[in-house]
């Protein structure tokens, strides 16, 4: 979801900019900009496409200003178009932005009131405007952004320089990464350390809800609440690696974190912020009012993003789905009717299992549809339409990140489908592409849980079992939460739909059985709080994972409950896989297991 860097130098610097910009290039763009201080002016620069067009206007008309910010732009409201590319200016400052502001409608309509003048489709363009009107009560640009910041709702990252201000760079994060690099009588912000490999290894990492005042001598931190704070500065392996782990011990948890960020950059991909419509990014060979059965196939984390999909095209569509495992499916010699559609999902692309199923899906002439997150892969380069993920790279064997990028793809085809087949109102369609604008913002919320997390973690720690319960969603969740936590623990556990539980698993309870619920507040909610009482009945050791004062509500001693924030019932599957992630990767961290790489398993999946 595009990059950011800024620079307060001692030499002109719009090359360094794009230099920056260059290490960002992996994340996707199609347009790039930079905004620098000529003679105490804000002074743009930016062309649409990639960062080949914006160097060669800035070699037509060279820039000398020392301080300045870049940017790469993912078009999310409004086209690629030079017009639409950051930084977006005002008479008295420039911005660029990552992320989403999902209340950027209201917050136009409110300077637009004021006689705000705006010159862009962009969300982004709201930010620089309510700053401008908060300076124009005679605040300090320091004043102005911190009173500007609360109004904002979403997950994003923020830079901004000043006119008249040749040694001031704000920066801001909520949900979407930031980092400030510390050079010798230079300051460098970018949207991950990797941006700022060419001019330092010293980097502090904001974190969650913090801003940053810097000038070429000295950074201040304040944290959401504008309280001054001090965050460390380390040195950091980027320069040497491609991806590093920025300020976390692990690859998984720095792709947990990273999630607010991804599924917002592959919302984007697929949904016109603009219209808050899904539109997809690619031709379909087929029309979804026309397909009998959707088949999907995949193995592991993916399949249970299948598993939810199939609630979400069977609700939302009407299109009847049916699911396998792919290595089971390959041989199974299920009869299809040619002209339906198959969807195979797989992070890596290569899974073996997988690609023969959608060689077996072809033979039986199927139009094929993969959701990969490595476009150059097999799965992708032998499908029709290739329906990506925009996770960046998984490094941790347990996928995370990768999941809920799948989610994210399958929701809008699942929408996309629902409208084509006549069953979603535009109104409908319109409410559900709101609710999945709020997902990076609810996951960024979902994600400052994490120390009950850890706390529960000691405890689960002395489990030899676990059981994860869930219904609608939650079920596949259940088993996901499962499969994550004996992947990287090594403790057995399982998911299970909450209503089996009187069927046979119930057997099992007693106070050293762990029981983790997901509870949502959806339409089945009091059915699994019925579960829950079963369970307590019994003496099992209930987790409960639900929205604020769940507890209340369930009225049965607990092991720990963690808070997940109110939000509409439809895509909770987003919100509550962040709580089933956190428990296995503190679980595993706890008993000292290798969480990036655990024992017997790999990556890509290239054998049967
Ligand atoms: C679990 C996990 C595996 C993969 C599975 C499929 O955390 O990572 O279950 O989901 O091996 O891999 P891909 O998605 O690469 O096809």
């Amino acid at each position: 979801m595009c990059g950011i860097v800024g620079i307060l130098g001692r030499e002109a610097i719009a090359f360094d900019l794009v230099e920056g910009l260059k290490r960002l290039e992996y994340r996707g763009y199609d347009s790039a900009g930079v905004a620098v201080l000529e003679g105490g002016e804000i002074t743009r620069v930016r062309a649409e496409g990639k960062l080949k067009n914006l160097e060669a206007k800035l070699r037509e008309a060279p820039l000398s200003g020392r301080a300045g910010i870049g940017h790469t732009r993912w078009a999310t409201h409004g086209k690629p178009t030079e017009n639409n590319a950051h930084p977006h200016a005002t008479e008295r400052l420039a911005v660029v932005h990552n992320g989403i502001i999902e209340n950027f409608r209201e917050l136009r309509e409110e300077l637009q009131a004021e006689g705000r003048v705006f010159a862009s489709e962009t969300d982004t363009e709201v930010v620089a405007h309510l700053v401008t009107a908060l300076m124009d009560k005679q605040m300090s640009a320091e004043e102005a952004v911190a009173a500007a910041l609360p109004r904002l709702h979403g997950a994003f990252a923020l830079g901004f320089v000043f006119r008249g201000e040749d040694n001031l760079l704000i920066g801001a994060r909520r949900g979407a990464p930031l980092a400030v690099g510390h050079g010798d009588g230079e300051m460098y912000l970018g949207s991950d350390a990797l941006a700022l490999a060419p001019f330092t290894d010293t980097i502090t990492y904001l974190e969650d809800g913090d801003w940053v005042v810097l000038n070429r001598a000295s950074a201040r931190y304040f944290n959401e609440k504008n309280q001054p704070v001090k965050r460390k500065a380390q040195k950091t392996q980027a320069g040497a690696f491609l991806v590093d782990k920025g300020n976390h011990r692990h690859f998984m948890a720095k792709e947990i974190h990273e999630q607010p960020e991804v599924i917002g950059r592959t919302l984007a991909h697929y949904i016109d912020m603009g219209t808050g419509e899904v539109r997809l990014p690619f031709g379909l060979p087929f029309d979804w009012a026309k397909v009998g059965r959707l088949s999907i196939s995949a193995c592991g984390t993916a399949y249970l993003a299948g598993q939810i999909g199939k609630y979400w095209f069977e609700r939302l569509a009407r299109l009847p789905v049916e699911i396998d495992i792919a290595s089971e499916f390959r041989y199974r010699e299920a009869p299809m009717t040619p002209g339906d559609v198959m969807l195979v999902i797989s992070q890596s692309g290569e899974t073996a299992d997988t690609l023969a199923a959608l060689r077996y899906a072809k033979d039986q002439k199927q139009h094929v549809m993969s959701v990969v997150n490595v476009p150059t892969s097999t799965i992708a380069r032998e499908s029709h339409v290739v329906a990506g993920t925009l996770a960046g790279p998984e490094i941790g064997v347990a996928s995370t990140k990768a999941f809920t990028c799948q989610l994210t793809v399958l929701a809008c085809l699942a929408i996309a489908a629902g409208r084509a087949r006549g069953v979603l109102s535009g109104r409908r369609e319109k409410e559900l592409v709101t609710q999945l604008i709020a997902i990076p913002g609810l996951v960024a919320e979902a994600l400052k849980h994490e120390a009950p997390i850890e706390a529960l973690a000691r405890e689960l720690s002395k489990a030899t079992d676990v059981l994860y319960l869930g219904r609608g969603t939650s079920f596949p969740l259940a088993m996901e939460g499962a499969l994550k936590l004996k992947e990287i623990s090594y403790i057995h556990a399982e998911g299970y739909a909450a209503g089996e539980l009187k069927h046979g698993p119930i057997a099992l309870i007693d106070e050293t059985m762990p029981v983790i619920v997901m509870a949502p507040r959806d339409p089945w909610f009091e059915k699994t709080v019925s579960n829950v009482q079963e369970v307590a009945a019994r003496g099992g050791a209930i987790v409960l994972i639900g929205p604020e004062g769940v507890g209340r509500e369930v009225a049965v001693d607990t092991l720990a409950e963690i808070a997940m924030p109110e939000m509409a019932p439809d895509f909770s599957a987003f919100v509550y896989a962040i709580p089933a992630q956190l428990i296995a990767y503190h679980t595993a961290v706890v008993m000292g297991k290798d969480v990036d790489q655990p024992r017997n398993l790999a990556k890509s999946v290239t054998v049967e």
